[in-house]
């Protein structure tokens, strides 16, 4: 008798083979994708929805109490989520080419050189950045550490990145970070890098 050909599995809906799409059912409409990584609170990320209406806001972050926090303040905005999870695993779970901007704001900027390696800006994360991002699509970062700064330019020396500045709209909210940074007279140093 011959041999009986194997039963290929069908997916569910909205899983492709080999990948859960972390997309999936996330937002009801089709709309640029925005992330906010290691979106603390909500505060930037909510505050960002309700300023951009057209675009899907996607908040990131590791820290349970952090995501109940970021949920509450996304509250019924349809176009802001958060994710509970870690950043390169959720990037890595997106489809290439898939988001249009991506905020990494006041990310830990571990100032000590031995522990410059637990920053989140590291060359594998670069090349996810890129990877994830669609052509003409924007990365935007901002620290109070001078030294971060200048980490995060060379790691994008890379690929072709475009730097330049980057000014703030002045309708957009602040994040819970950058309050307490200014109000402590500190300097912000930031940038925005397109691919
Ligand atoms: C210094 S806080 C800044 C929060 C917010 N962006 C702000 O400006 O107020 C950094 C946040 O990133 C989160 N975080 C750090 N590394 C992360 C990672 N690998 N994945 C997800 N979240 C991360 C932390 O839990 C924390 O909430």
């Amino acid at each position: 008798m011959p041999a009986k050909a194997p039963v290929m599995p069908v997916p569910p809906p909205g899983v492709t083979v080999g990948r859960v799409d972390a997309l999936a059912g996330l937002f009801s409409r089709e709309a640029p994708l925005v992330l906010d990584l290691g979106c603390g609170n909500g505060l930037f990320l909510a505050g960002l929805a309700a300023c951009e209406p057209g675009w899907n806001v996607l908040g990131i972050e590791k820290k349970e109490y952090r995501v109940r926090q970021a949920r509450r303040r996304a509250g019924d905005l349809g176009n802001a989520r958060v994710l509970h999870g870690e950043v390169l695993e959720v990037l890595s779970s997106l489809p290439p080419a898939s988001v249009s901007r991506v905020y990494l704001l006041f990310s830990d900027p571990w100032p000590k050189r031995r522990h410059a390696v637990r920053r989140l800006v590291q060359e594998e994360f670069v090349a996810l950045l890129h990877s994830r991002l669609e052509a003409g699509g924007t990365f935007f970062f901002a620290t109070d550490a001078e030294e971060y700064l200048a980490w995060t330019q060379e790691k994008l020396s890379v690929n072709g990145w475009r730097i330049k500045g980057w000014a703030v709209p002045a309708t957009w909210p602040m994040t819970e970070f950058e309050q307490r940074f200014a109000s402590a007279g500190l300097n912000i140093w930031r940038l925005q890098a397109s691919r």
